[in-house]
């Protein structure tokens, strides 16, 4: 089949203790820390790497400041990682490091590694739910969700510069096996890898023309953890980047936050699944960006969160 899921990512950043605050804040779980770097991961086991010191088995940073270094595809088997890795490694250098990631560059410039994907199994419970004739909660009422937990990774946003734009998609769809899904002329190209079922695992948007970092997905298993999370990280300190609301394309309920370690970081909920049925919706123009997004008319009121 091929890569199944991103299974982790680095990123080379300033502040460590406030990037660790960050992503502590936002519910991923510390593995290791030391003075140079540190890694967290998601309840399915994916790790997180802020690094201020990274390797030299990484390729420059495309943009200033701290950014996104390296995102790292996990493959289902063996044979099928030795394939992609002989697939790249056709016009450009592959190195493997002793953790058995092979790293190589995207067309852009970002680090690109592939690994065996090392799966971990994380129950979800989605909170029962009632409606008139559908009751699936009785004699219990619902209480705060104690700290919300990403469940993992879902999905990379890359900024990505319009000249060679068809030839930046065309390694991950030719090389590597993601199957656009939406092509957005004017905007990007929506991908899945061919072991995801989400509508889309990554995204490369030529719109603002540059190269760097727009944003990575976190599943949460519901509407209140998209809400509760990004009310957490609003009490903590954090910026928000975009309020609540449901993209148009891909259906997920998002909420969005401003990240130390470059880019945006979103919980993510609900997005649709699609399989091989579902074929690649070309849109000339770019569909809105969201079916709703929360508004309010009482922004001036000081115990507004909004
Ligand atoms: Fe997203």
């Amino acid at each position: 089949m091929g890569i199944q899921r991103i299974e982790s990512v680095t990123y080379s950043i300033d502040d460590l203790d406030e990037c660790v605050r960050f992503f502590d804040d936002f519910g991923l779980l510390l593995v290791e820390r030391t003075d140079e770097h540190a890694v967290l991961e998601t309840l399915t086991g994916q790790t997180l790497t802020l690094d201020t010191a990274p390797g030299d088995l990484l390729p420059p940073p495309v943009e200033d400041g701290p950014t996104l270094r390296e995102v790292v595809w996990g493959v289902d088997t063996a044979e099928e990682l030795d394939r992609l890795v002989a697939e790249t490694a056709r016009d450009r250098p592959v190195r493997l490091s002793a953790d058995g990631v092979h790293h190589t560059v995207d067309e852009t410039g970002f680090g690109v590694g592939l690994t065996l994907a090392r799966p971990r199994p994380a129950p979800v419970t989605p909170r029962p739910a009632n409606a008139l004739g559908n009751v699936n909660r009785w004699n219990a009422a619902l209480t705060e969700i104690a700290r919300v937990r990403p469940l993992r990774m879902c999905h990379v946003a890359l900024n990505i510069r319009k000249e060679g734009k068809d030839e930046a998609v065309a390694f991950y769809t030719d090389r590597l096996g993601f199957r656009p899904t939406d092509v957005v002329e004017p905007m990007g190209v929506f991908m899945q890898a061919p072991g995801d079922d989400d509508q889309h695992t990554m995204l490369l948007c030529h719109r603002p023309d540059r190269a760097g970092v727009n944003h990575i997905a976190y599943e949460v298993p519901g509407f209140d953890d998209v809400i509760e999370g990004g009310n957490f990280m609003i009490e903590r300190g954090w910026r928000e980047a975009r309020r609540l609301g449901r993209h148009t394309i891909g259906s997920n309920v998002f909420r969005f936050l401003h990240a130390p370690c470059g880019g945006r970081v979103e919980y993510a909920a609900d997005m649709d699944r699609v399989d091989d049925s579902y074929e690649t919706r070309v849109h000339e123009t770019t569909p809105p960006h969201h079916i709703w997004a929360l508004r309010t008319n009482r922004d001036q009121d000081a115990t507004s969160t909004a």
